[in-house]
């Protein structure tokens, strides 16, 4: 039995967003969602289950993380209690974007540790269920699984089981292209989880969010099997900008924005009156990720890099989902 292996994962990022948990402990999200996965950007990690380490151990980007140390170790007991096995493990995570800045590191990060650890521990398992494993770690990264457009189902059994993404469109169907504009490169302050825990318990529109989340979804699924753009551009940020108005009407406000963001919206705005085909989406940090037809991302990213405070533009096209590397990789 293989003790070790290495996976890739890249992030993905919702067009229809997920805000609100059906159930917490088990990371069941509140509302469906659609996503890109993308392609330039990645995380690399390494399982290696070792017989003489007398627990966990985690690094990522070279150092040890001890803010991730707890949700790693989980996934990894969890992943044990699959296996029925008590090795504890070593992983190794490298990222080759910023961590936890709004970009979707725990996505891939969830995603490649999960494919990594299955395959480490011999076990050969469907998509559905690495999703479903994945979704315990972060719910965006039961849809790093899968590459290309995905879509996730909030289910409704009582065990989550039915809580997984599945592949919606292939990437290589409607090869969109994402200009990710990085305005702020540390962390974000509220982390996801804890942010839309607070937002479900005292936002007066959480009721209205999740009711008319299923249409959101239907929309967005339709205009992607017709490659309607325009339509797509419409729902998408009609979904991002619902669920930052969500999360600024909880108490205390929750405000993911800087300047910087505000002002790419209003540029990627102006860009599409003025004929661009490019829509925007931010998620849970002040990054701006602007969706355009295959051949804009290059003029569309020069017009973003001159936004004053914009650090840096990265450019993406939609990539694979999460797969096992082999060592000469
Ligand atoms: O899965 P998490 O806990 O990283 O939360 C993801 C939340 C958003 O990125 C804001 C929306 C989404 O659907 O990815």
């Amino acid at each position: 039995m293989p003790m070790q292996a290495a996976a890739q994962a890249q992030p993905n990022i919702a067009l229809i967003k997920y805000w609100g948990k059906r159930d917490e402990r088990l990371n069941v999200p509140a509302v469906p969602s659609l996503s890109i996965t993308l392609e330039s950007l990645w995380t690399r990690t390494q399982v290696r289950f070792d017989e003489t380490l007398g627990e966990d151990r985690f690094m990522l980007d070279g150092k040890r993380d001890d803010a991730q140390f707890q949700r790693v170790s989980a996934m990894l007991e969890r992943l044990r209690h699959h296996a029925g096995v008590s090795t504890f493990a070593d992983v190794r995570s490298f990222n080759n974007f910023p961590t936890g800045a709004g970009l979707a590191s725990s996505a891939s990060g969830f995603a490649a540790l999960v494919v990594a650890a299955i395959h480490a521990l011999g076990l050969v398992l469907p998509l559905a269920e690495l999703s479903a494993l994945a979704r315990q770690g972060s719910a965006s990264a039961a849809r790093s699984i899968f590459g290309g457009f995905v879509e996730m189902a909030c289910g409704s059994r009582d065990d989550g089981q039915d809580a997984i993404a599945r592949p919606l469109l292939a990437a290589s169907s409607w090869p969109l292209e994402v200009a990710v504009a990085i305005t702020a490169p540390g962390p974000k302050s509220i982390g996801s989880s804890m942010g839309m825990v607070h937002t479900a318990r005292t936002s007066p529109f959480y009721r209205g969010w999740i009711e008319d989340a299923p249409r959101r979804l239907e929309v967005a699924r339709e205009a992607v099997i017709a490659r309607d753009f325009e339509r797509l551009a419409e729902v998408s940020e009609a979904s991002c900008l619902a669920m930052h108005g969500l999360a600024l009407s909880a108490s205390p406000g929750l405000l993911y924005w800087n300047g910087v963001t505000v002002e790419l919206m209003h540029c990627v705005r102006e860009l599409r009156s003025a004929g661009t085909p490019v829509f925007f989406t931010v998620d849970a940090g002040p990054q701006l990720k602007a969706v355009c037809l295959p051949g804009w991302s290059r003029d569309v990213a020069q017009c973003l890099a001159e936004v004053p405070g914009v650090r840096e533009v990265r450019l993406s096209g939609l990539g694979d989902g999460a797969r096992v590397l082999e060592s000469k990789e």
